[in-house]
């Protein structure tokens, strides 16, 4: 069983004080730092772009994972690279062949991660599970935080762990203590949360709420 991680999504933290919202989660526990790239067109949202990923990086030695939901992700994996992004995530959904940019990612050291939305079938992402170091399934339609978990997500994280005992399984969207529960049982390992932390009174109770996912 893959050590569990926990990735709060800034998409939920006050911008205004992004570095200490940062500090906050990183000292409450937080494994990893999730950023949210929309570009109002692969999504109906604009949320962040490099600089805002490169102040994250300023805020902590975390990894940083990216997770663009935009129509061409090969035209600013470079821009996110040099922003300071360890992992990036792009959408299975907006590339007709996803191995040209896996390659470039790893070329530059970088991990990569495919992503997939909750209509798309599984069977689009199967034949990469190899080929990337992380999978994110969407447990929401991609474009806002503060939405319901889709329960078909914990059979479509039940499939891919069958598929790879070695990927880290990402689940984004409507995770708290008791979504976040189910899809760690089926095989989940990184839980990504964006409301459930950043809006709770306590974010270390919250983080060891979702650790105890894992129990
Ligand atoms: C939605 C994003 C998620 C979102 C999660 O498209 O990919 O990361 O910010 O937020 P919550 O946890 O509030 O659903
Ligand atoms: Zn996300």
């Amino acid at each position: 069983m893959k050590p569990l991680k926990i990735a709060p999504s800034i998409l939920a933290a006050d911008f205004a004080r992004l570095g200490d919202e940062i500090r906050r989660v990183e000292e409450a526990g937080a494994h990893w730092i999730h950023c949210d790239v929309m570009d109002g067109h692969f999504v109906p949202n604009l949320s962040m772009g490099p600089a805002v990923v490169a102040a994250a990086r300023r805020s902590t030695k975390l990894y940083l994972d990216v997770h663009l939901m935009i129509t061409d992700p090969a035209l600013f994996i470079d821009q996110f690279y040099k922003a300071g992004a360890d992992g990036i995530i792009f959408h299975v959904e907006a590339v007709a062949n996803p191995i040209p940019l896996i390659d470039e990612l790893h070329k530059r050291g970088l991990r990569a991660g495919l992503s997939i939305s909750p209509p798309t079938d599984l069977a689009r992402l199967m034949p990469y599970v190899d080929k990337v170091d992380e999978v994110l399934v969407m447990s929401v339609n991609p474009g806002f935080g503060g939405q319901v978990f889709i329960e078909d997500t914990v059979g479509r994280v039940a499939a891919l762990r069958r598929a790879s005992n070695e990927l880290d399984i990402i689940v984004d969207g409507g995770i708290n203590s008791e979504t976040g529960a189910r899809v760690v049982k089926a095989g989940a390992n990184v839980l990504v949360a964006g409301t459930y932390i950043f809006r709770s009174d306590d974010a270390r109770a919250a983080i060891r709420s979702l650790m105890m996912a894992g129990d």
